[in-house]
């Protein structure tokens, strides 16, 4: 064979791999501007879809946000939104994104966009992903692909992070953490853990340099967090010390869930009812919307972030109304279903009838309790974890998380104590190790933080997790 055939043939090989890479590849878009932000966008946005499971019947769709500071070295963020089914979206443009809704001059056309000089990419690359499929603009090709549940969309996240990478290779040694907050307080754990036992010592391709994660009022243990909203209403004074006492000596500890022929518990439990039903709960200081009335007391559905109304859609940004956190997130509706916008972001055509910033209608199995265990066992194994508290939040009370972290019996390295960013009190933090050798598992509260604690303090979360990275202590 001469010199020139095995090049010729070489050659038709590339192609032909090159041919079959970009036929099988997931669709990735740069995105350089956006309706609704004046000029080219000063970050890089890029959107895709990536296809897992069988046949890639489930198309999950991301934005990824490059580091605006040092790319190679920055750490790599995949964020989860909770929910179940609240879109990723939402975390990038009311939790740690780099734009932001400008609500003051909104006026019912398409809403405007500015900068977030808080945004967590300025010091991380970002992926967020809009999991598990039906959230955002995920979707499945079948309709048994639209099952899921915590262990699924564990799986799921696992095999898209490799796909993601095999498509990225320039950050496969970038290192790794995993993140999210509410309901993503279960997935996040698994996550890790699927990474560390299901991939890496596996040997599974591309290996995951995952370094740790970080959670924001996360729900760990259904049942036990919600039991902490009694004592919580109790710490922050919006029951009585004689309701208090009455329902913790009458329920034996069970505020949620009541035996229905105890009497004195229910009558305990009514009275700490009409105390709190019309506080908002996501955060216990802001107004509670009339249209958000019937949703209320001690127990809630799985819609964890409060659901977007569009009754109340035009424009309600009048003075004499109370400002209510719900009309901030009627904009990412309207502006999310212009037909532009997601000509922008290279949606595909037909894969969605409408997005909503929480679809409460997936289906969805909460097949994992409580993922305690979890987080047991990756401390054990070395990784890092950063777990955050918006202090004001009453739908996962800080109270609670404080608790399943005692209950972890790690070693205190660094007691409770304040914070500051500017010289100023933003929280207070507590750091435990498991042994010498093994750190650090850091709790912070966010001190006047709500549910979702950058979307209500975005200076002080960027500080608190600008110095993790850093290995700084808080
Ligand atoms: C995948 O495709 C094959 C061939 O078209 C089909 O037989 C199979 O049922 C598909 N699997 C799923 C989960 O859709
Ligand atoms: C709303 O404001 C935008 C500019 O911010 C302007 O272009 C548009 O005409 C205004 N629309 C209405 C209905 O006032
Ligand atoms: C409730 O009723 C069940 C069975 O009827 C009984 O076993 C239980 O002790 C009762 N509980 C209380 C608190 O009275
Ligand atoms: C919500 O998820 C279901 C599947 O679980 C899907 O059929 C539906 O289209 C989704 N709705 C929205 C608004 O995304
Ligand atoms: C923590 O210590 C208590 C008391 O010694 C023990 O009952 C519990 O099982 C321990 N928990 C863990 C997670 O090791």
């Amino acid at each position: 064979m001469h010199v020139h055939e095995f090049a010729l043939t070489g050659l038709i090989l590339n192609l032909l791999l090159l041919f079959l890479l970009f036929n099988v590849a997931d669709a990735q878009n740069i995105v350089k501007s956006l309706p609704g932000y004046p000029g080219a966008l000063p970050f890089k946005l890029e959107t895709g879809y990536v296809g897992v499971g069988e046949n890639d019947s489930v198309q999950l769709f991301y934005y990824f946000i490059e580091s605006e500071r040092d790319v190679s070295m920055d750490p790599l963020v995949l964020w989860l939104t909770g929910g179940p089914g609240c879109s990723a979206f939402s975390g990038l443009v009311y939790e740690i994104g780099p734009l932001s809704f400008d609500d003051e001059r909104y006026n019912g056309s398409l809403p405007s966009l500015h900068a977030n000089p808080y945004a967590w990419t300025k010091i991380a690359s970002i992926i967020l992903l809009d999991l598990p499929v039906g959230t955002g603009f995920s979707y499945a090709t079948t309709s048994q692909g639209y099952f899921s549940s915590d262990t699924k969309s564990t799986k799921d996240a696992y095999l898209f992070l490799q796909k993601w990478l095999l498509n990225h290779p320039r950050f496969m040694k970038n290192r790794l953490y995993i993140a999210g907050d509410s309901y993503a307080g279960k997935i996040v754990p698994m996550v890790v853990l699927e990474i560390s036992n299901g991939g890496n010592e596996a040997g599974l391709k591309p290996r995951m340099s995952v370094e740790g994660y970080m959670v924001g009022n996360p729900l760990t243990d259904s049942r036990k967090d919600e039991n902490w909203k009694v004592p919580y209403a109790h710490r922050l004074g919006l029951i009585s010390d004689e309701y208090y006492e009455r329902a913790k000596s009458s329920c034996n500890g069970e505020y949620i869930n009541p035996s229905p022929n105890n009497t004195e518990c229910l009558f305990a439990l009514h009275l700490i009812q009409e105390c709190i039903s019309g506080i908002y709960p996501a955060n216990i200081l802001e107004p509670k919307c009339q249209h958000l009335a019937s949703r209320e007391g001690l127990q809630w559905d799985q819609g964890y972030l409060e659901e977007d109304s569009i009754d109340i859609l035009l424009p309600s940004f009048d003075q004499e109304k109370p400002k209510c956190r719900d009309d901030t997130y009627v904009l990412s509706r309207v502006w999310m279903n212009d037909p532009t916008v997601q000509e922008a972001l290279q949606i595909r055509e037909g894969t969605k009838e409408q997005w909503r910033r929480c679809n409460r209608s997936i289906s969805y199995d909460m097949d994992v309790a409580s993922v305690f265990d979890y987080h047991q066992v990756l401390i054990r194994k070395g990784y890092q974890a950063l777990i955050y508290s918006g202090d004001h939040d009453m739908m996962v009370p800080y109270l609670g998380t404080l608790q399943w972290i005692r209950d972890l019996n790690l070693t205190v390295e660094d007691d409770w104590r304040p914070w500051f960013v500017n010289g100023q009190i933003a929280g207070y933090t507590l750091n435990y190790q498991f042994n010498e050798d093994v750190c650090c598992f850091t709790f912070a509260t966010v001190m006047g933080a709500g549910h979702t604690a950058p979307e209500y303090k975005p200076k002080e979360c960027f500080a608190m997790i600008d110095r993790w990275f850093t290995n700084y202590p808080l």
